[in-house]
């Protein structure tokens, strides 16, 4: 079986190896992503912030904990939102929200700050233009968007094997098969400036000498802020 979107999370093995694996000390998404993410997101002290694709929304306790005034998630996993119902359970000003990104009814003008980490790349070039679009009118006058991709080298490399043939690809991760999108890294500047962004950031992780073989070679995340 092929998963899409957030159906790969519901399937109890993918769940119970992703949640031990983003567990770990030494897991790749806060030794190379976390680090560049926060610091282009930057102060959050009084900010609304929704997180899309925000899985246990561990992240939120970060906001929290600098100062954010409210921090939403939305994801379309019933595991992911579950668990983090679990371990935000009595914390004020947490919310979450399980809907698939391209369904969910976004507010108007409602947040400083929307971040989405490792999350986009399931969505296709049309449901991806119509959220930046969505997320573009959720955002205040000023506010800011950051989110972190599987990097356009990683995603041809490991599944389309040719930079320039763009759209979904069948990726082999936590020994099952899901559905990723390879697009190129100008489609995500070219999309975002097409629902009204200024891009105002892009940043790639810095070479990991830990790791072997071609991950070494080429970045594996893209991050890209940008602003309204
Ligand atoms: C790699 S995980 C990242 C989770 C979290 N952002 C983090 O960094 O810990 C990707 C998340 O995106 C969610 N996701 C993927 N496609 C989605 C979609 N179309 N709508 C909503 N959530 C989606 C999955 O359910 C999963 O929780």
């Amino acid at each position: 079986m092929v998963y899409r979107y957030s159906d790969f999370y519901d399937d109890k093995t993918v769940f119970e190896q992703y949640i031990n694996q983003r567990r770990s000390v030494d897991n790749l998404n806060d030794v190379i992503e976390k680090p560049i993410l926060v610091d282009l997101i930057g102060n959050v002290k009084g900010k609304d912030i929704l997180d899309l694709g925000c899985g246990d929304g561990e992240i939120g306790f970060d906001f929290l904990n600098h100062g954010c005034l409210s921090y939403t998630g939305v994801d379309g996993s019933k595991n992911m939102i579950d668990f983090a119902n679990k371990n935000f359970a009595g914390v004020k000003n947490a919310q979450f929200e399980k809907s698939l990104l391209q369904e969910w009814n976004f507010p108007t003008r409602a947040y400083d700050m929307v971040v989405s980490r490792m999350s986009l790349h399931y969505l296709s070039d049309s449901d991806l233009l119509n959220l930046f679009n969505e997320v573009y009118q959720s955002l205040k006058v000023g506010g800011e968007f950051v989110f972190s991709v599987e990097h356009p080298f990683a995603t041809f490399n490991n599944y389309s094997q040719d930079y320039y043939e763009v759209g979904e690809q069948v990726c082999y991760w936590l020994d099952n098969e899901v559905i990723k999108v390879h697009r190129k890294i100008e489609d995500y500047f070219n999309l975002l400036q097409q629902a009204g962004f200024k891009i105002a950031g892009l940043r790639e992780n810095r070479r990991i000498d830990e790791l072997e073989g071609e991950e070494k070679k080429m970045p594996l995340v893209l991050l890209l802020k940008s602003e309204k």
